[in-house]
């Protein structure tokens, strides 16, 4: 097993997300807690429009036993592949080909399989992870290869540079993984920017990773797009149905990438899910195929009300000293200054004992004498307003 002794960011970050996910959902208080903590939609705050039930149920309502897929092709059923292929051509005018498409069991599952492969041989090899980020979704990593964090300070709104990520790649470095847009931040990087990034890697023979689960519930005036150049032969994307259709539950996304990265049922990612899970859940086979483009736009406003609301309540606490606006999905992030919590697990520690779950931003790999939280505002009104009024109190001590 590679040592990672070198890298203090993110084992602490682990250890923190880990703890807090631990308390949080602790089945003693589980359904007692103000939810502005988990990262996902409170049941209910977003009702799946009638389009998405009946293709989520349609093997069963139609009750054809003929017409229920079972087990299906081990990258995913060729359908499906064309239908995302064509989706994201549409929406980053790309010249994708469901060659370029693996359907994978969720994002978590298809970021560590890609890393599986990436360092089978290559175990000395480094990724280079771009924090504050989602380190629960690259833990295979510890065991695969080395590791190592460069941290994007808050005056940057923890947006990278491709001057910060060119300047730190190493020898050692063949991955380069960041989220797009970021979690916490709920910002995206520059289309320009990751363009520079894809363009230097791929000269240098490093693979870039975008986790870009979170895009979703889009904040911007324009659409954001990529262009045919992500299509780069070291651009590795992972998507999933998990924020976008808040269909978590059905361990459900998709690859796209090269198709050497991609392969078949005798090479690359096809081949490694076909022998590891036999293949990925068909069971959102109609959904994909019907669904995908359907996307329901009143969502956006939905969260936009509530990411509001967060905000304004926010910026009325004295002790709360920036409030950061998110581009897309559904979290934001604020700093705060206290003189009896100096770090941000320490006033995560007061709020869950209130019952109150926000995230300290430490569990994200950034420091925690900074003092910045992340609140989840995918919650109804009442819980906004109860949760950061907890929040006012504790910090008004
Ligand atoms: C950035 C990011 N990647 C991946 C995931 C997990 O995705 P999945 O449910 O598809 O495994 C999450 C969930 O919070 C996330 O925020």
């Amino acid at each position: 097993m590679a040592s990672n002794k070198q890298d203090k960011t993110a084992k602490l970050a682990y250890k923190t997300f880990r703890y807090v996910l631990d308390r949080i959902y602790d089945p003693k208080i589980q359904n007692r807690v103000i939810r502005l903590g988990g990262g996902y939609p409170v049941p209910g705050l977003l009702p799946l429009p009638k389009s998405f039930t009946e293709n989520l149920t349609h093997y069963y309502s139609t009750g054809g036993q003929k017409e229920r897929p079972g087990y299906d092709s081990e990258g995913g059923n060729i359908l499906v592949r064309q239908a995302i292929a064509r989706y994201e051509n549409r929406k980053h005018k790309t010249n994708y080909t469901p060659e370029n498409v693996a359907l994978v069991a969720g994002a978590t599952y298809g970021t560590n399989r890609i890393l599986e492969i990436l360092f089978r041989n290559n175990s000395e090899k480094e990724v280079l992870a771009v924090a504050p980020t989602f380190y629960k979704g690259l833990y295979r990593a510890f065991s695969l290869c080395k590791f190592r964090s460069i941290v994007i300070p808050a005056n940057q709104n923890f947006v990278p540079t491709a001057n910060n990520i060119l300047s730190q790649v190493s020898k050692k470095t063949r991955v380069v993984f960041f989220c797009n847009p970021g979690n916490p931040s709920g910002k995206y990087i520059p289309q320009s920017e990751i363009k520079k990034i894809a363009e230097n890697l791929n000269r240098l023979g490093v693979f870039l990773i975008i986790d870009e689960v979170q895009d979703a519930f889009s904040f911007l005036k324009k659409d954001y797009r990529y262009g045919n150049w992500i299509r780069s032969a070291n651009v590795i994307r992972i998507r999933s149905v998990s924020k976008l259709f808040t269909l978590a539950e059905f361990r459900l996304g998709y690859v796209i990438a090269d198709k050497k990265i991609i392969g078949d049922n005798h090479r690359g990612l096809i081949e490694l899910v076909g022998y590891d899970i036999g293949n990925p859940p068909p069971v959102l086979n109609y959904f994909f195929i019907n669904t995908l483009a359907d996307y329901p736009k009143q969502w956006d406003k939905i969260m936009a009300r509530r990411k509001n609301l967060a905000m304004k309540l926010l910026k009325q606490i004295p002790a709360v000293k920036k409030v950061l606006e998110p581009d897309a999905c559904f979290n934001l992030t604020f700093k705060f200054s206290s003189w009896k919590f100096k770090t941000d697990l320490s006033l995560f520690n007061a709020l869950i004992d209130k019952k109150v779950a926000m995230m300290p931003v430490s569990g994200f790999g950034y420091d925690t004498k900074e003092c910045w939280m992340r609140l989840t505002f995918a919650s109804p009104d009442h819980m906004i307003k109860k949760g950061v009024e907890v929040l006012s109190r504790l910090l008004k001590r």
